[in-house]
């Protein structure tokens, strides 16, 4: 018989799954999200309640879904059924395999976006001076053009589908661990760049200055959903990639280096987007093109800009396909594990079906109108919401009900020490878990549903 671990197959080691798990939570959650949910809910505000929340249920979060993941050794479906035999947890893995589709197609939508600048950057639509209006004008040329924003989703989708076609350790592994150091050089170079434009610390300012008025209930419901969005977290991915780790590893440890990465390439997005934003006179308020319009002035006023707007995007389009790979992993995952398929039908399927899930968000950035003012706010948007801001997080109060109360901190402590880690946070991890992440979740989630049916 072969051996579980084998026939699952494994990350190679500490430092690869850390990287590969990292590669799942860095993307454009960090670079494209963070910056334009933030510059739209209050700044500063937004983001301390970001960082509360990172530190305060997103590292527990994370330790409790790779020990669920590792004590099953399955998908996030199989690792409940496993764990919680005879009972309707299976379901809620089936909702969290069901979100990674949701937020897949709306992800490689922006995802293409990065491709489009790769071509722009080698086409040297950036050299000669651009002002943040003609850099927003052409990313509407690029985005609003339906023919043009659909390839470049499938572009990326068959990119997607190729990497995970290819299995664990083969192609994930290899990728993260070569470019995310890269990508982070680079983060911090153009970081350095961007507070020493003129007019950069009014940008500072408005990420982090706190102001007790901007906190809202939305404010706070969009710092909580991109926090579990930006971890990977409240859908299964983690639950996935734990299956992945080796009992010798460490899980607390390996969870918090994740989230201090992850938390810090985001803080580092912003302070490049924020000063560069006044500096290039782009209304921050501008939505998902914000990245895209800003970042191009930044490199323009560097020597050699159009070469770092080139290697930006390259490392950016590999960020966000680590990202991609591990949410069509956990649909793939799910059908080969549960459903007995071939790995390489279920990839094409559910990367085909994905594709055309994502062809409406693509068209909705203003190539149909009517796409583009769904529900008020857009197909991509509404999308958006759902799956990230309210899925995750309802999936993130359901991992610690069963974590806490189902499956048992007992034996999720159990898990976490077969490692020989001592976990000395054990009791307030405990604590976390069982009430005051669930509590908290579910309180921001009660507020919001009564302001949209009673409030204002
Ligand atoms: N965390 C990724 C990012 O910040 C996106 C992502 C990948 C994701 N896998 C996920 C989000 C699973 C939620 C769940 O770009």
């Amino acid at each position: 018989m072969i051996p579980e671990n084998i026939k699952r197959g494994n990350f190679g080691s500490r430092f690869g799954f850390v990287l590969a798990a990292a590669g799942s939570a860095i993307g454009l959650g960090n670079i494209w999200r963070f910056p334009y949910v933030a510059a739209e809910n209050g700044g500063g505000a937004f983001v301390l309640l970001y960082l509360v929340f990172i530190l305060g249920i997103g590292v527990p979060v994370i330790i409790a879904e790779l020990s669920v993941g590792r004590a099953s050794q399955k998908n996030p479906v199989g690792a409940f059924r496993a764990l919680a035999p005879g009972s309707w947890w299976p379901a809620i893995g089936g909702i969290g395999v069901l979100t990674g589709f949701g937020i897949l197609s709306f992800y490689s939508v922006v995802a293409g976006w990065t491709l489009g600048y790769i071509v722009k950057t080698l086409k040297g639509d950036f050299l000669g001076g651009i002002t943040g209006e003609e850099s927003g004008a052409a990313f509407d040329a690029m985005s609003q053009t339906a023919w043009v924003t659909i390839l470049l989703t499938a572009i990326f989708m068959l990119l997607t589908i190729l990497v995970v076609r290819g299995g664990v350790s083969k192609g994930i592994e290899r990728a993260a661990k070569i470019l995310m150091p890269v990508l982070f050089v680079l983060l911090v170079f153009l970081a350095v760049r961007a507070v020493t434009l003129p007019g950069a610390g009014e940008g500072l300012r408005h990420l982090f200055s706190f102001e007790y008025e901007k906190i809202t209930i939305q404010v706070v419901v969009k710092a909580l959903g991109q926090a579990f969005f930006s971890l990977s977290l409240g859908m299964g991915a983690m639950i996935t990639y734990g299956s992945y780790l080796q009992r010798k590893e460490n899980l607390t440890v390996a969870g918090a280096t994740v989230a201090g990465f992850d938390t810090l390439i985001a803080l580092l997005a912003g302070v490049i987007i924020f000063p560069a934003l006044a500096a290039a006179g782009v209304d921050p308020e501008s939505g998902p093109p914000l990245v895209f319009v800003v970042l191009p002035t930044i490199f323009d006023s560097l020597p050699m800009g159009n070469l770092f707007g080139l290697a930006f995007y390259v490392l950016l389009a590999i960020a966000a396909l680590t990202s991609t790979v591990s949410l069509l992993e956990v649909v793939v995952s799910y059908f080969i594990d549960e459903r007995g398929w071939r790995r390489e039908v279920a990839t094409w399927t559910f990367g085909g079906l994905c594709l055309l899930l994502a062809i409406p968000s693509a068209l909705s950035q203003g190539a149909v109108p009517w796409l583009s003012e769904f529900m008020g706010m857009g197909f991509q948007t509404l999308l958006e919401t759902i799956f990230a801001d309210y899925s995750l997080s309802v999936g993130g109060v359901l991992i610690c009900v069963f974590v806490g109360w189902r499956w048992g901190i007992d034996p999720a402590l159990e898990e976490i020490r077969r490692s020989g880690d001592r976990f000395a946070l054990a009791p307030l991890w405990r604590i976390l878990i069982m009430v005051v992440c669930p509590l908290a979740i579910a309180i921001v989630l009660g507020f919001t549903l009564w302001s949209q049916f009673w409030g204002a």
